[in-house]
């Protein structure tokens, strides 16, 4: 599968692909400020947790090494359901505090301690890129080992978010898990259902759409659906799991149906402070994006004007509409949990433990 980069960074430098405008045109804005950062990521120019989190580390990265810093506390959370955008401001605060200073002074201090904070943000890109390449491993490991799936046996998965190269540093982590499989030579078929906001399932996903109720009636025997894959925004110390608007449903439907529900989150989605999904934050969106469609203009050719935008009502402007980002899966209806340090299942008493990927967090 070819991947697209949503991120491009040297230092000093951050490009972000601009996601709205996608599949018609790829364009690159140059993101060199905290408070450019957030409008980027509040307009969903740029989207995904792991990618939210990026962007957001590596602006003010840009911006301290280009000796200025716009940066305050937030009176809004630019995106509040994903918990990466969080862990990753803490693992720059903790870095920055642990420079060495002793015996510095001022102007050097302040040096290391910047120095301390880019190099951080840093490595939290390259960690995501190597997270998503071992969530794909162990994941594909654990559904191969379900399924007994083989070259001469192939399965096939159903996936529902934004989880690739777009939504990450490269790679991707449910998709991570799909394109391990798919090069292991175990994949027969990928499908995706459409989602949300700004139609992410054909504009990002894939331009393929399906109904999932259907096609697990369908062609559950024909096409040997091994498993529904699906990324995570957060993921709470009982294991119910917050992600893309949609995900619950699927779930039910993969419980009722005998397929495997499989969560691909790398453990900076993780949050062991938050005890049960009750507790998560869930993004209220606006109702324009409900009632309301934008696109470029097509011209007589067939050609698309990228210069034009149209938009569109496609339903009574006066409706209200709510419109969550995400909903929670319970863990009841998770079959397992893979991360870049292995994969999580449940207990004997039905509940999942983190404390063996994560006794530091315990
Ligand atoms: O609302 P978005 O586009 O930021 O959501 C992206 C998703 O689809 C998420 O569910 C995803 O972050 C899960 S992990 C890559």
């Amino acid at each position: 599968m070819a991947t697209l980069q949503a991120i491009k960074y040297s230092r000093g430098k951050l490009l972000v692909l601009d996601q709205l405008r996608l599949p018609h045109e790829h364009h690159y804005d140059e993101v060199s400020t905290a408070e450019e950062a957030f409008n980027c990521i509040r307009s969903m120019r740029v989207r995904g947790a792991p990618a939210i989190a990026i962007v957001a580390a590596l602006a003010h990265a840009v911006e301290l090494h280009n000796g200025a810093c716009t940066a305050t506390t937030p009176e809004e959370e630019s995106r509040p359901t994903a918990v990466d955008l969080s862990n990753a401001i803490n693992l720059l605060k903790v870095a920055s505090r642990a420079a060495k200073i002793e015996g510095l002074a001022h102007p050097e201090a302040k040096e290391a301690i910047l120095n301390a904070y880019i190099l951080k943000a840093e490595e939290i890109l390259s960690q995501d890129l190597e997270n998503n390449t071992s969530i794909g491993a162990h994941g594909a490991a654990w559904l191969k080992q379900q399924y007994n799936a083989s070259p001469d046996h192939k399965i096939s998965v159903l996936t529902h978010c934004n989880t690739g190269s777009l939504a990450t540093s490269g790679h991707g982590t449910a998709l991570g898990i799909i394109r391990s499989l798919h090069s292991e030579g175990l994949l027969h078929h990928a499908y995706c259902t459409e989602t949300r906001p700004y139609n992410q399932g054909s504009r990002l996903t894939s331009f393929e759409l399906v109904m999932a109720a259907a096609l697990f009636n369908l062609y559950r025997e024909s096409q040997n659906i091994g498993a529904v894959i699906v990324g995570a925004d957060r993921v709470v110390r009982n294991g119910d799991t917050a992600n893309k608007i949609g995900t619950y449903s699927l779930a039910v439907l993969a419980r009722h149906h005998g397929v495997k529900f499989v969560v691909a989150a790398p453990t900076t989605s993780i949050d062991l402070f938050t005890e049960t999904g009750k507790d998560i934050e869930i993004e209220q969106r606006k109702k324009e994006e409900l009632t309301q469609i934008s696109g470029a203009v097509v011209n007589a050719d067939g050609t698309v004007d990228t210069s034009k935008t149209a938009r569109v009502a496609i339903a009574d402007q006066r409706i209200n509409v709510w419109n969550p980002g995400f909903d929670v899966t319970p863990h009841e209806l998770i079959d397992a949990i893979v991360t870049e340090k292995g994969t999580v299942i449940k207990g004997a008493d039905g509940k999942f433990d983190f404390s063996k990927i994560l006794p530091e967090r315990w």
